[in-house]
């Protein structure tokens, strides 16, 4: 079965299309790479064997999706594509919404033309906010967005809902993720950010490999066991095989006007902390950091409960901490001789 992915070409999309292939599903890339490098075509292949079909175009296009859900038969989407710095999208709040909430409009619009029902969005745990009650359910009251990127999820979200509602023959399912990190094993795919890294395991990675002098932990003075913010970190891997999981559950239903949320994350809570310190003891590196003010925007802890997935979708992450950030740590020697991040 031929399943459009776009965003393909990046982070977690990268990932979700070796895991589409190994479930024996037939991924068409869609990307434009603007914040993507061509090389992962190359690490693609170097995983399967053959490139992934690829179209180098943008998503927020009707006539592109048109042509390429006739010509790739394609049955159902994954749609990952969307940018997703916070700070940027706080800058400019219309290259935000025009492109993360324009690109789902059309790509809805065109798959109801097209006859195609089945969607995965990509939606994110930032829509708890600062969560009243820990581990967070989907039904965790959604809390006011605290940026422009939080907001088009929250927004994506209800696009898909009413969408659904209004009776329309579409079968949609949001992930609401929570921290990914980690990278493909063979370490030929991973994390590939632009510029100064806002992610922590990136930065922690560069630092270890010399490129950053140290790593600044925002904030010792949370309410938490050791003072540092709390997160769901969950290997990239098992969020992959999230979205396969979502796609057979999907195809396997008899409804035909369908939507739900579910949350992605591993259940388990850690520290910045803590993930120092198992980033020390995986790599045997050790990190040069410093305790710095808290960072605007930043949420003291959230965690998931994954139990509505697992019942339903029938998955859960088994991946540790500990392998992500040996497989993080591998894929940054990997590319640390050969790109010079800004
Ligand atoms: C961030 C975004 C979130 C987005 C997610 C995508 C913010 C406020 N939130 O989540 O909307 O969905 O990325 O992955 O930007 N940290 C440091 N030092 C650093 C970098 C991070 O101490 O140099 C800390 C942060 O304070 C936080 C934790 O590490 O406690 C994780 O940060 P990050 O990787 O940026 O993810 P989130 O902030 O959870």
């Amino acid at each position: 079965m031929n399943v459009l992915v776009t965003g393909g070409a990046g982070f977690i999309g990268s990932h979700t299309v070796v895991s589409l292939v190994e479930a024996g599903f037939n991924p068409v890339i869609l990307d434009d790479f603007s914040n993507s490098e061509a090389g992962v075509l190359d690490g693609l292949e170097h995983i399967l064997g053959f490139k992934p079909k690829t179209y180098p175009e943008n998503c927020r296009n009707g006539d592109t999706l048109r042509r390429i859900f006739h010509e790739e038969k394609i049955e159902g989407v994954i749609h990952f594509a969307a940018f997703k710095a916070v700070g940027e999208s706080m800058q400019q709040p219309l290259k935000y919404y025009d492109n993360n909430v324009g690109s789902l409009i059309i790509l809805l619009q065109t798959m109801l033309e097209c006859g195609v029902s089945n969607l995965i969005f990509s939606s994110s745990c930032t829509v708890y906010g600062e969560p009243d009650t820990l581990p967070v359910t989907e039904e965790t009251p959604v809390k006011p967005a605290s940026s422009v990127y939080g907001n088009t999820k929250q927004i994506g979200e209800e696009i898909l809902y009413d969408s659904v509602a209004a009776g329309n023959a579409l079968k949609i399912i949001a992930l609401r993720y929570f921290n990914p990190i980690g990278a493909h094993p063979t370490a030929a795919i991973g994390e590939l950010p632009r510029g100064v890294p806002n992610n922590l395991v990136p930065f922690i990675t560069q630092t270890a490999a010399g490129l950053r002098e140290s790593l600044t932990v925002f904030g010792d003075d949370y309410p938490t066991p050791d003072g540092t913010c709390v997160r769901d970190y969950i290997h990239v891997l098992d969020l992959a095989e999230a979205h396969v999981s979502a796609l057979k559950f999907l195809l396997e239903m008899k409804a035909t006007n369908y939507y739900d949320i579910f949350n992605i994350g591993t259940g388990h809570g850690a520290s910045v902390m803590q993930l120092i310190q198992t980033f020390e003891r995986v790599t045997g590196q050790s990190l040069n950091y410093k305790i710095g003010p808290r960072r605007a925007g930043d949420v003291t802890a959230v965690y998931a409960d994954a139990y509505k997935s697992e019942q339903h979708l029938g998955w859960k992450a088994t991946r540790s901490m500990d392998l992500a950030l040996a497989d993080a740590w591998r894929w940054q020697q990997a590319i640390a001789t050969d790109k010079n991040p800004a």
